[in-house]
């Protein structure tokens, strides 16, 4: 079977913080567990870990190197930011989709910039729960051989 990591930063309104106006009402457990069936039905192992720190989730990624066929990854406010997350996606050469789901480009300035988009194989953002979903189906068509 195919794996695939999930993996959450800070996002806060998942984590019950933030205005749902704003992000949805959707929380992490209702996503990690949809999309936990959701990918089992299509043959694929779908394991989640979140963190609100930038080095766990580096550690994360470096673990999936050699282990994972793909990555789904909304980093929240680090997106905006790390190149050191950035940097742990290109080393492990492994096809991440960025996703979000708030559509990014139509909230404030600095959340228009992702320093992570050029070494992910796709941003999705604006979609709610649903980008989750869209990006497993877009690893498993497009780009997990
Ligand atoms: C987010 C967008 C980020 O700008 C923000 O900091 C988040 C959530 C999103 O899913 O829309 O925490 O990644």
């Amino acid at each position: 079977m195919k794996k695939v990591k999930l993996l959450n930063g800070p996002n806060l309104n998942m984590l019950g913080i933030r205005n749902p106006a704003v992000y949805g009402t959707t929380t992490l457990k209702e996503i990690e567990e949809e999309l936990i069936s959701y990918a089992f039905n299509k043959g694929v192992v779908l394991d989640c870990f979140q963190s609100n720190c930038e080095g766990k989730l580096i550690d994360e990624i470096h673990s999936c190197h050699k282990r994972y066929d793909g990555i789904i990854l909304n980093a929240g406010a680090y997106t905006h930011y790390s190149y050191a997350i950035r940097d742990a996606i290109e080393a492990v050469e492994i096809p991440t989709v960025e996703v979000h789901l708030s559509d990014i480009h139509k909230r404030e300035p600095f959340r228009h910039v992702s320093v992570i988009e050029d070494v992910c194989v796709k941003q999705i953002c604006g979609r709610g729960k649903q980008g989750y979903f869209d990006a497993l189906d877009d690893l498993l068509n497009e780009y997990i051989k």
